[in-house]
Parts: structure tokens; C-alpha cells; sequence
């Protein structure tokens, strides 16, 4: 008999296991427990069990109308455990069109692999529809010329001569950082800011920013979702100091900082492709669909 309840903390380790097997492409076993937790700073969420008998079947793991994970162990699969996670995944967001993967600030990635066939039709057969499609991209770490200490340190230079300073967000003072977090909240969003300050929090502390004087102007950080595996990311330069080498200055500083991580180098979901492969010699990594209910 099948059971929908609060995902209880003894199941964690089974969860972890049946989603290390479910999702082949991703690193499970470093960012489980923190996909299950569902905030973002903005959206708490909520972490669902399917029991079969006793036994861990399923797990989904929402935030507002975000799906954030939905996976049922292989030996369980088509026998209705998926569906029923996914009806409670409705009823847990009434009146609001549901969404694959792609939850700002805390995602696993930023939609659907497109390898994942299976889950694909899933989705499909249940009045979800592509909207979108994304990519992460990946920089090499070792023997690019693009990312060493020598450019960190040329470039910040650069930076210099034009007037801005740029520095680790972990020296400086409690005051000065929040006053950078107040920056990117306002700036560019809040759910930059949560991530931005899980960053900081991270063992690599992979966060930089640019000063104009006393005021922050562009931002950089690596490592705030999915932690322990170095993704790149937010990062954002405020338009009237655009086109000055800040972003490059802070993405080779961030990029340096993940370089022992598993994937430090993957720059996940971008937006501006031509600038990171001039910037750091960036390559194609996972492409995604976006996934939502029509
Ligand atoms: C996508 C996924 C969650 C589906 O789980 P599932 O438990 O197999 O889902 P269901 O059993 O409800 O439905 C699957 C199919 O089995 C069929 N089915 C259900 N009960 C059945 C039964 N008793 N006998 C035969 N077929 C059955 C369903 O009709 C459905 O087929 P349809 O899509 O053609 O209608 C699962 O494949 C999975 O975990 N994938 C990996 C994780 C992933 O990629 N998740 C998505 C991103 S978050």
C-alpha cells in the first residue's frame, strides 16, 4: 500500500541513495540533503515521501511551484508511485502552473537534462510543455591560460588603474558585507543575495566583488547552489560600469577559487555564452529543457 507523508530525517539516507540512482548526470551524493531542503530565502518548500509497504518508494521535494526533485526508485516505477507524487505536488501550489527544476536560487539544475527520456515523457504526457531551453557551459581549470593567478592578479590590476577595487568579499568587514548583500538584493534580486551569502559560507568563500570607493559595483560567486560542487554564479555588474573588465576580473577570481571542487569550472544556466568562452574558454557542458504546465 502507497503512503504520502513528510519525508522523515530516518529516511534521509534512503533518499539519498534512491536519488544518487535516479539522476545519473548530477552529483547526488554532495547536494542531496541540500535539494531536499527547499528555500531559496524567499520560498520555503516542502519534502514528500512515497512509502510502499514501509519502504522508501519515491521522493519530490517542492517550493511553491516548483517541482525541485520527483524520482521514484526503478523497481517501483510505472505502477502510478510518480503521478500520485506529482498530483501532490499540485495540491501542495493550488491554482498555480507548475515548473520543472529550474527554482531560483536553490536548483539541482536549471531544467531537465535533455538525456533524461523517460522523465521527459513523463512530463509531457501530463500537461507540461517545453518553454525554454538552457545550458550550462564549462571553462577548463588547468592548462587554460585563460584561468590562472597571473590573469586574476593582470586583470584586477586593470581594474585598479581604472579606479575600483577589487576584493574578497571574506576580508572585509561584517559592516561592508552587509552592505554588499543589501547591493545585490536591491541591485539585482534576493534570491542573488541568499545565494550569494551561501557562497560565503562555503569552504572555498568564493565571493568578489568590485568598489567604486566605498560603493560595490559588480559582484561575483561560485558555489552557492548545489555547495561542494563548485558551480559558478550569480554574478552581475551594475550597467553604468559595464564594459570595464569588472565581470572578467571577478569570474577568473570566483573560477580560481573552485578549481579542487568536482565541477568548479561549470558555469550553470548562462545568459551571456560569447562573453564567458572569451573570458575564460568556456565549452559546451548539459544542455536542459524548461518544463512547465500549460
Ligand atoms: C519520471 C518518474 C518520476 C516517473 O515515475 P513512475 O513512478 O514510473 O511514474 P508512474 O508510474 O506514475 O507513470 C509512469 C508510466 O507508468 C504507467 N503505469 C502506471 N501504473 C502502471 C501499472 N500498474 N502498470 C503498467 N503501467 C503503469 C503510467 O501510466 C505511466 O505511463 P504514461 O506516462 O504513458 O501514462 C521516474 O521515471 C523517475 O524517477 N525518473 C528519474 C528521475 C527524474 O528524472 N525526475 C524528473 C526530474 S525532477
Amino acid at each position: 500500500m502507497m503512503q504520502l507523508e513528510p519525508l522523515q530525517p530516518i529516511y534521509f539516507d534512503a533518499a539519498r541513495k534512491l536519488l544518487e540512482r535516479a539522476f545519473p548526470y548530477d552529483q547526488m551524493g554532495v547536494v542531496a540533503e541540500e535539494k531536499l531542503g527547499s528555500e531559496n530565502g524567499a520560498r520555503a518548500g516542502h519534502a514528500i515521501a512515497a512509502l510502499v509497504d514501509g519502504a522508501l518508494a519515491g521522493v519530490l521535494a517542492t517550493a511553491g511551484r516548483f517541482i525541485k526533485l520527483l524520482a521514484v526508485a526503478e523497481e517501483h516505477r510505472r505502477r502510478g508511485v510518480g503521478s500520485a507524487l506529482l498530483r501532490k505536488a499540485g495540491e501542495l501550489a493550488p491554482g498555480s502552473r507548475l515548473r520543472l527544476l529550474d527554482h531560483p536560487g536553490n536548483y539541482l539544475s536549471p531544467g531537465l537534462d535533455e538525456r533524461s527520456i523517460e522523465a521527459r515523457d513523463f512530463f509531457l504526457r501530463r500537461n507540461f510543455v517545453e518553454v525554454g531551453r538552457v545550458e550550462n557551459i564549462r571553462a577548463p581549470l588547468t592548462n587554460n591560460p585563460l584561468t590562472t593567478d597571473e590573469r586574476a592578479d593582470e586583470l584586477a590590476a586593470r581594474a585598479g588603474a581604472l579606479g575600483y577595487a577589487v576584493r574578497r568579499l571574506s576580508d572585509c568587514d561584517g559592516e561592508t558585507q552587509d552592505r554588499f548583500f543589501s547591493f545585490v538584493g536591491s541591485e539585482f534580486s534576493p534570491v542573488w543575495s541568499f545565494e550569494t551569502r551561501r557562497a560565503l559560507k562555503g569552504p572555498a568563500k568564493a565571493v568578489h566583488a568590485a568598489w567604486h570607493g566605498t560603493t560595490p559595483v559588480a559582484f561575483a560567486a561560485a558555489d552557492g547552489n548545489n555547495r561542494g560542487l563548485g558551480w559558478f554564479g550569480p554574478a552581475g555588474t551594475v550597467p553604468a560600469h559595464r564594459g570595464r573588465g569588472l565581470g572578467e576580473a571577478l569570474l577568473i577570481a570566483c573560477l580560481l577559487d573552485v578549481r579542487a571542487l568536482p565541477e568548479g569550472g561549470v558555469i550553470a544556466w548562462i545568459g551571456p555564452k560569447e562573453f564567458y568562452r572569451k573570458a575564460c574558454g568556456a565549452v559546451d557542458d548539459r544542455r536542459f529543457l524548461q518544463l512547465e504546465e500549460k
